[in-house]
């Protein structure tokens, strides 16, 4: 069956709905996200369409008729759990035959990916393309009708509105602002499996944004590869610190924040709404990748550090208190020991609250992959370890400024570790330890920081 010839995604949904009545017992589906933030947001909409269809949700692979994994393909180790992982379910699926198996996500679009999963793993029902979430009505309509292998790996450029949404928390909220990227760092594999950049209609965000503020939402993550590019494609001037602005003036208690700002497009307006907004959370990731100009052009990342540091400095001059975390690759192509010893000086600069980082992972179809890389993988680790411990001890110094304050913190969940303490998040995104009830999960509360510790503050409950 055709893909164009298949009815309109309300249409399946119906029809797969009616199908699915037929069975004596609900059939239950099992979804699993790997990789981003955005990955996260696809998940929830594609959770919210397998609702639509009549499936309930589970998490337990063995209890369900449906799984499916949502792939993730920024690193080659990332690739490598799911092809693991599909090879694990292999057997369960030869005894039963009538379990659907579907992969949606960044690794459907690669070429390379596709042939893999045709040749070794031609037990998978459905692969959905990447950004096509919507069409996952379109591809088990085509199941229930006989096709074994509904296939579509083309990357489209759907701008997914109007997506029923089964959101994980009642209380934090992600709302994509643009999908897509155009800026080709050249060792990243997003802008090929994720295609061009497109904005949301900002109506159409704003009406989000209200809609889970006044359903009690209390933080709310903006996101996509490049928030600040937000606008571009549009026709009526608008750009992120406007829309921000736009944000801010909705009522109530909340938070905004937002992932991720490109550093060479992170603008003097940008840090003024984040500063001037109140409902903007003070804290800003601004992924650095390298502290060595030689990477970073040829990265193609299209800054300095001194530009770079500019920004830190507008910044903190403003408020010293700000909170910055950051992204860096360790292990670049030829990255050399005094390139590595740069980044270490612009991490003792910066003085970073957080920071993601990551051995670098040669992907295939990038820029990256085809440059020359003499340094084993053994000193690339022996890297990561001293970057480790480097921004270990700068946390626990930068930690130590939250004693004896106040914080306001979303409080997010029970300790794993220490019974009868909850844990949340403040606004400076900084981890809180503090006595309290189950009950305040989800609200805002103070807590007077009464110590530090590697990776986290704790105190205790204090009234308003
Ligand atoms: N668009 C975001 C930005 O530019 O900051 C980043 C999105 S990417 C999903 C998240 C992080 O993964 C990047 O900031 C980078 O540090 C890391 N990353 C991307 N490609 C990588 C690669 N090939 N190897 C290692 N880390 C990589
Ligand atoms: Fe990848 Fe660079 Fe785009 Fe981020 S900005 S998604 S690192 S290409
Ligand atoms: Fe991975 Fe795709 Fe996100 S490659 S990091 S899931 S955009």
């Amino acid at each position: 069956m055709e893909h164009q010839t298949l009815p309109e995604t309300a249409e399946c949904i119906r029809q797969v709905r009616a199908w699915l009545a037929e069975r004596p017992a609900q059939p239950l589906a099992y979804l699993h996200t790997f990789g981003c933030q955005l990955n996260v947001a696809d998940g929830e909409k594609l959770a919210g369409l397998l609702q639509a269809m009549g499936f309930g949700m589970t998490d337990s692979v063995e209890d369900a008729s449906l799984i499916l994994y949502n792939t993730c393909a920024v690193r080659e180790n990332a690739e490598d759990r799911v092809f693991g992982t599909l090879g694990s379910i292999k057997k369960r699926k030869m005894e039963n035959p009538g379990l659907i198996l579907c992969v949606t996500g960044c690794m459907t679009a690669q070429q390379t990916v596709a042939e893999k999963l045709r040749a070794s793993y031609p037990y998978v029902d459905i692969v959905l393309g990447s950004n096509a979430v919507s069409a996952l009505p379109q591809m088990l309509y085509a199941h229930m009708h006989g096709q074994r292998h509904a296939w579509d790996i083309s990357v489209s450029s759907d701008i997914p509105e109007n997506v029923p949404t089964q959101r994980d928390s009642t209380y934090k909220a992600a709302v994509p602002v643009m999908y897509g990227c155009n800026n080709f760092c050249t060792y990243c594999i997003v802008p090929y499996v994720r295609g061009r950049e497109r904005s949301r209609q900002p109506a159409a965000i704003i009406a989000e944004v209200r809609s889970l503020v006044e359903n009690g939402y209390k933080e709310i993550m903006l996101l996509g590869q490049n928030v600040n590019s937000y606008g571009k494609d549009l026709a009526d001037g608008m750009d992120f610190p406007t829309l921000l602005r736009e944000i801010d003036k909705i009522e109530g208690e909340y938070w905004i924040r937002f992932m991720s700002s490109h550093p060479k497009d992170a603008t003097p307006e940008l840090m003024d709404a984040i500063l001037e907004c109140d409902h903007l959370a003070k804290h800003l990731h601004l992924p650095v990748q390298s502290g060595s100009n030689a990477i970073l052009q040829r990265m193609n990342r299209r800054y300095t550090v001194e530009s770079y540091l500019e920004k830190v400095r507008y910044i903190r001059e403003k408020a010293p208190d700000f909170s910055l975390t950051t992204d860096l690759i360790v292990g670049f192509p030829d990255e050399s020991e005094a390139d590595f010893q740069a980044t270490l000086e612009l991490v003792r600069t910066v003085r970073y609250d957080n920071m993601y980082s990551f051995i670098y992972s040669k992907r295939t179809g990038t820029k990256a992959a085809l440059m020359p890389d003499a340094i084993s993988e053994q000193e690339k680790s022996e890297r990561m370890g001293r970057l480790l411990s480097l921004q270990r001890k700068i946390a626990v110094e930068n930690n130590k400024r939250f004693v004896g304050r106040v914080l306001r913190v979303l409080a997010d969940g029970e300790s794993k570790k220490r019974p009868g303490m909850l844990t949340g998040r403040s606004s400076e995104n900084m981890l809180v330890e503090f006595p309290g009830e189950p009950s305040l999960i989800g609200q805002f509360v103070n807590v007077e920081i009464l110590a530090s510790h590697s990776g986290m503050v704790s105190g205790t409950l204090k009234g308003e």
